[in-house]
């Protein structure tokens, strides 16, 4: 019996007890004709698993219930839609909100596009032909277009044709899954389908992303940071260990430049900006030795260690002018409060000083075969 679903429905929930019946609601007019279920797999802490509960004793659709007790909450969102690729029963499995910004008319758009175009996976995306992101605020809008541009640039041929690699809304082939492979981490589980699956045809649905029916946005600052790192592990397993250590030392830089300002302005009563461009320096040097003994210690090098030192400086002196344009961007056109824009810039000049010491400074030599 279970094989002849044509359709799972996947609603990850986290504090969504106002939406879940509004949405289930919504979607039985668009699936009555499918055989289709809709799994809610919920880390909630409010009454979202009674609401799920009531629906499915009272909805024209199956709807089951997966609750994951606090300790099972592995991968956060991205987890919890790996649990329910796992559990769903129907060929075609749909991933969308519970909180109704993305249209439940839409599934079914998605459903046909797959079966009339033989696809094993349909985005629903809101940058094409007529799609919007009208229901996300400008900052949240600027991460996203933001983070997308990033995907892009780091995964050109297998986001050929995908416009929304940030999407939370999408309809997958169940079959063309390869589960074990996931490594879910938080928001971002469409880059890591994409990635680590092999997808034949994949084909795009354009939607208007809606206002939030009620309730509030799960996303945060740590979620930014899960999708950085996410990016580097589906990129570059290996270099994970490097980008930790990396970004450790970067903060100890920190540490030393302040500290240095105010010895030398108060104690040595130098004036602040002369001070302020010797402890720059300071923690640039600082950087650099941390960086050669505790990052690429084992590396035989391209370069030597005075041409590293010289390229080191020049990198991190730039990367910290670039910081201003892009403060100014974030603060003055998106209106991000400064100091949470501050840590976006800090963010992106160490992964772009990152990416330039792995490919650049500390080059390994070109391999003699
Ligand atoms: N199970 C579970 N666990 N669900 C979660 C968790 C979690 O830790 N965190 C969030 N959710 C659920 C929310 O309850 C909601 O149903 C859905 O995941 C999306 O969370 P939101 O907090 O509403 O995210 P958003 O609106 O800011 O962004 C969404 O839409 C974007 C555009 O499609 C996300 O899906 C983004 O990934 C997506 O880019
Ligand atoms: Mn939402």
């Amino acid at each position: 019996m279970d094989e002849t679903l044509s359709l799972s429905v996947v609603v990850p929930t986290r504090n969504e007890a106002e939406s879940v019946d509004a949405l289930v609601s919504s979607l039985e007019p668009e699936l009555a004709a499918r055989a289709a279920e809709v799994i809610f797999v919920d880390d909630s802490d409010d009454e979202t698993p009674d609401r799920v509960a009531e629906c499915s004793l009272t909805a024209a659709l199956t709807v089951r219930l997966l609750h994951r007790r606090p300790e099972e909450r592995a991968g956060g969102l991205g987890g919890a839609v790996v649990e329910g690729l796992r559990q769903a029963r129907g060929s075609w499995v749909c991933v969308m909100d519970a909180d109704l910004q993305h249209p439940p008319a839409t599934v079914a758009r998605l459903l046909e596009a797959a079966e009339a175009k033989d696809l094993d996976l349909v985005v629903a995306t809101r940058f094409r032909d007529g799609g919007s992101d009208g229901g996300l605020g400008a900052l949240r809008r600027a991460v996203s277009r933001g983070s997308a541009a990033a995907a892009r640039l780091l995964f050109p041929r297998r986001l050929r044709g995908v416009s929304d690699p940030m999407s939370g809304f999408f309809l997958v082939r169940r079959s063309a899954v390869e589960l074990q492979r996931l490594r879910p981490n938080g928001f971002k589980i469409l880059l890591e389908l994409i990635v680590r699956s092999s997808f034949r045809a994949v084909g795009e649905v354009p939607y208007a992303f809606a206002e939030r029916h009620a309730g509030e946005s799960k996303a945060s600052l740590r979620e930014g940071a899960r999708f950085l790192v996410q990016l580097v592990r589906l990129r570059k397993p290996e270099a994970t260990g490097r980008l930790a250590r990396f970004a450790v030392i970067g903060l100890s830089g920190l540490v030393v430049n302040e500290a240095l300002l105010a010895l030398l302005t108060e104690r040595a009563r130098l004036y602040y900006l002369a001070a302020a461009v010797i402890s720059t320096q300071t923690a640039i040097l600082w950087n650099f030795a941390l960086t050669e003994r505790w990052v690429y210690a084992r590396r035989n090098c391209q370069f030597d260690l005075k041409g590293r030192l010289v390229a080191f400086c020049l990198v991190c002196t730039t990367a910290q002018l670039l910081t201003i344009p892009i403060l100014y961007l974030l603060v003055d056109s998106v209106g991000a409060p400064y100091l949470v824009a501050n840590l976006f810039a800090i963010a992106a000049s160490t992964l772009v000083r990152f990416s330039i010491a792995e490919r650049l400074i500390w080059k390994r030599p070109p391999s003699v075969t």
